[in-house]
This record gives structure tokens, C-alpha cells and sequence, in this order.
């Protein structure tokens, strides 16, 4: 898929999935973003940028712990969850974040400006995520960190099949190499390649509870990425690929729900002084 093409189905696809992405995947992905949250460090009064931060389901409780004399900047492709993280900002009485829409590969941040980059879940969507990771070290400081979460390996994670349910529909890939940085060394790799120093990699599972199918549907096709290629099917696709979909994750059902395995890999790097 061409790096526009990909960067447009991303953009709008995220602005249909921001209504249903909380409901989906809130508390199924929490445990993986508290690993990530603990190994990055935070302290009160840093400057922190979080890319692709979605809906804030890391943003805000960084905030929290940079408190008023820290600062939080919030980046996002997507204008829709960019307003939803925004919202839950407001309402939780925030002042310190300030959201900007920006493509994570082409950051307007000034070089050596943050304590700490931080990227939950966002890499594996953008077409050049080397790009993107060049970009998290331009910006921080020389001795600044970076911290970044991926899904693992695809035969580790339990909903995989859903991208060829949907790709069997449309006419090119959704997420053309969405498991390649879980694979291997490659996100430590490109760490390195971009100039980080002291690089730790941690690579675990975390089992991702869902507590019917109706949930599992919404998560899988509403509150992702493959929004945009399913809110075009019509109902009788809709509902075949929904059947699909369930069948794949039957091995993990206990009659009452569905704890999904996942795999996850953390990477943090720090810039030379
Ligand atoms: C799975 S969500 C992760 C959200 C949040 N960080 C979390 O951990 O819940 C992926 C996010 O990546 C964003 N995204 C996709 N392509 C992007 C790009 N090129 N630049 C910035 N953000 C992008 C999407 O809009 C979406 O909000």
C-alpha cells in the first residue's frame, strides 16, 4: 500500500474506531500500558510527549504524575481521537497536556525538547515507523529516554486472524505489516539504527479478557484499525466476517467469555548526552 494511501485509511479509519476504541479496549490493554508506564520512568515535573496517544488511555495518568510543574504534549493522526482524548482531559480537570494533530513520522517539535517520548501501540500502523522512531530521538533531550509498546509476534496473539477476514473483503491489506516490529530483534534494531543507547527489550503475554462476543465484535471491527475497510460492508459481509472472526477465537472461550492471548514487546533507549 502506498505510504499516503495507508496514512489516509489510518487517519479516518481511527476517526470511526474513537466512539468504540474505550469500549473495546479500555481494560483489556491497561495491564500492558501500566508495564509500559512503570518501565518508562516518569518522574513529577518532566516534559513528556506521547505519540498517537489515542484516546488518552495513557496521557492522563501521565499527567497526573508529571503533575503542574511538568508538561505533557499529546500527538494523534486522528482529529477524532484527538477530541475524545481532549474531552477526557477537560473533564478530569487537566491543564497540563496540550493535543496537536501531527503525523508521528514528521513531528513539528523542536530537536532536543522532551524528557521522555513515549509511543503505546501506534508504530505498527504508520507506513515507516523507522521514520518515526528518528523522530522520537530527534526530540528528546541529549541523556532523554524513549519507550515504545508493540504487539508481539502474530502466531502469539490470539485475534490475528481478523486481518485476513477483513483483507479477504477488500482490495488491498489494512495493515500491510502490522507484526513485523513484534518479530525478533526488529524494534530493538531499529532503536539502535535510529542512535539510541542502552537499550532494554522486554517481550510477555497478557491474556485479553473480553466478556462476550458482542464486545469481541466491537473491539475486533469498530475499535481499530479496520474500521474504515468494515464500515463499508454491507450487513450480510458484516455479518459473515463477524462469524469468521468468532470462530478463530473459539479455542480461548470458557463458555462465559473470551481471555484472548496477546503478546507485547516494551523497547526503551536513551539519546547520548
Ligand atoms: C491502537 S491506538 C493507540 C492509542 C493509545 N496510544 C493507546 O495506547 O491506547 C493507535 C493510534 O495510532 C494513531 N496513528 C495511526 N497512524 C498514525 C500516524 N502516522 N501518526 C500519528 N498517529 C497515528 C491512530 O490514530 C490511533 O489513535
Amino acid at each position: 500500500m502506498k505510504p499516503e494511501l495507508q496514512r489516509r485509511v489510518q487517519r479516518y479509519g481511527w476517526d470511526y474506531s474513537s466512539p468504540h476504541y474505550d469500549t473495546g479496549w479500555q481494560h483489556q490493554l491497561w495491564p500492558a500500558q501500566k508495564r509500559l508506564l512503570k518501565k518508562s520512568n516518569i518522574q513529577k515535573g518532566e516534559k513528556v510527549l506521547d505519540i498517537s496517544c489515542g484516546t488518552g488511555l495513557i496521557t492522563l495518568p501521565i499527567a497526573k504524575t508529571v503533575g503542574e510543574e511538568g508538561e505533557m504534549v499529546a500527538i494523534d493522526l486522528s482529529e477524532g481521537m484527538l477530541e475524545k482524548a481532549a474531552e477526557e482531559a477537560k473533564k478530569n480537570g487537566f491543564s497540563n497536556i496540550s493535543f496537536k494533530h501531527m503525523d508521528a513520522e514528521d513531528l513539528d517539535l523542536s530537536d532536543d525538547s522532551f524528557d521522555i517520548a513515549i509511543n503505546s501501540l501506534g508504530l505498527m500502523y504508520y507506513p515507516n515507523p523507522d521514520q518515526a522512531i528518528q523522530e522520537m530521538y530527534r526530540v528528546v533531550k541529549p541523556g532523554g529516554r524513549a519507550t515504545a509498546l508493540v504487539w508481539g509476534r502474530r502466531n502469539a496473539c490470539g485475534w490475528a486472524e481478523l486481518f485476513p477476514i477483513i483483507d479477504r473483503r477488500v482490495e488491498s491489506d489494512v495493515c500491510p505489516l502490522f507484526f513485523q516490529l513484534g518479530t525478533d530483534k526488529t524494534l530493538q534494531k531499529t532503536f539502535a539504527k535510529a542512535g539510541f543507547k542502552d537499550i532494554n527489550v522486554w517481550r510477555f503475554d497478557m491474556a485479553l479478557h473480553f466478556d462476550s462476543d458482542e464486545q469481541a465484535i466491537i473491539a475486533a471491527f469498530q475499535g481499530g484499525a479496520v474500521a474504515l475497510a468494515y464500515r463499508k460492508f454491507d450487513q450480510h459481509t458484516k455479518e459473515e466476517a463477524h462469524a469468521e472472526y468468532i470462530e478463530s477465537i473459539q479455542p480461548y472461550s470458557d463458555g462465559a467469555g473470551y481471555d484472548i492471548p496477546g503478546e507485547f514487546v516494551i523497547v526503551s533507549g536513551i539519546k547520548s548526552r
